[in-house]
């Protein structure tokens, strides 16, 4: 006998309900997807970056992107976040198709990131970077705010205010007006998440978000990423620092040259021989 999927939804429904427990995070088939890359390619003249991708992101859930350096990790960021336009492929936020937006419209409709080298201003304040992130949710533009009148003045403060929230999130509150050049490496890195999550994003990409902590930061942004998960915010990163990966993923997909060889949970994808294979004498670098 089929049993349908809806029908297994639903008895999973039930039970959960019974024993008053929250959905497990960890059951992707719960969950509607997110994020959706179908057939996915991107050239750059004759070297293939990616290659067919079909994958996604569960929504409410982490997932990880791993793979050698040159595997196609930051160029799939890329092309999920409107900086490269694939050259073939499809991806769906929320059902929507987004394929070919730029970034400015995709993260007006949910989905912030940050990237593997820092960007912040380092001039700016380290509240003013995050202000910049909040401006993509008003109607005046942050550079333009000399002459403003009542209206954009209770803008500026509502985006203030959120600036601060973000910050507060974050831990770091007691830095919103230091220079962000004066920064630690690590510090830096939690204000791009706070610009980022001060978009307001319902899907955050993280491009190696541990890259260059200690292990106390590194640890401190472990927790920070179950935080912004406990918001419901969805969370794709690329990380390089397996045990990063392995303790906080609910997913692992994994590429090696631009081909997407394995997909599963973590200690699935730890033991799967491709993988294995991939990374044998490879820099686990981006
Ligand atoms: N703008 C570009 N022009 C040409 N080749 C690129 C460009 N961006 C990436 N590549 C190539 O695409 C491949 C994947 O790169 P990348 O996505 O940065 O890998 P990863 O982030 O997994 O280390 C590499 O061979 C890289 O040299
Ligand atoms: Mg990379």
């Amino acid at each position: 006998m089929q049993i349908s999927q809806a029908a297994v939804e639903q008895a999973i429904k039930r039970v959960t309900e019974m024993s008053g427990t929250a959905m497990n995070a960890q059951s992707e088939n719960t969950n509607t997807p997110i994020l959706e890359i179908t057939n996915l390619s991107k050239h750059f003249g004759g070297v293939i970056a990616l290659s067919q991708i079909d994958m996604y992101v569960p929504q409410g859930q982490i997932a990880s992107l791993i793979g050698p350096n040159g595997a196609g990790k930051t160029t799939l960021f890329n092309c999920i976040t409107g900086l490269e336009r694939p050259t073939a492929g499809a991806v769906q936020l929320q059902t929507r198709s987004i394929t070919g937006l730029r970034p400015d419209q995709i993260t007006s409709i949910g989905m912030a990131r940050t990237f593997q080298n820092i960007r912040l201003f380092s001039q700016l304040t380290v509240l003013d970077n995050i202000k910049i992130g909040r401006h993509c949710r008003s109607k005046s533009h942050f550079w333009a705010a000399i002459r403003r009148n009542h209206k954009q003045r209770q803008e500026e403060a509502e985006i203030t205010e959120y600036a601060l929230e973000a910050l507060k999130f974050v831990g770091l509150e007691r830095y919103s007006d230091q220079i962000a050049g004066n920064l630690s490496y690590g510090d830096g890195r939690r204000i791009e998440i706070a610009r980022a999550l001060a978009t307001e994003p319902t899907l955050l990409l993280l491009d190696e978000p541990a890259a260059g902590m200690n292990p106390l930061e590194t640890q401190h942004l472990m927790d920070l990423i179950y935080a912004i998960r406990q918001q419901g915010i969805t969370v794709l990163l690329i990380e390089h620092d397996m045990k990063v990966v392995m303790r906080i993923s609910d997913w692992v997909t994994v590429l090696d040259h631009g081909e997407k060889i394995s997909h599963g949970k973590p200690e699935a994808v730890q033991n799967d021989a491709r993988v294995i294979k991939a990374y044998l004498g490879k820099s686990y670098n981006a």
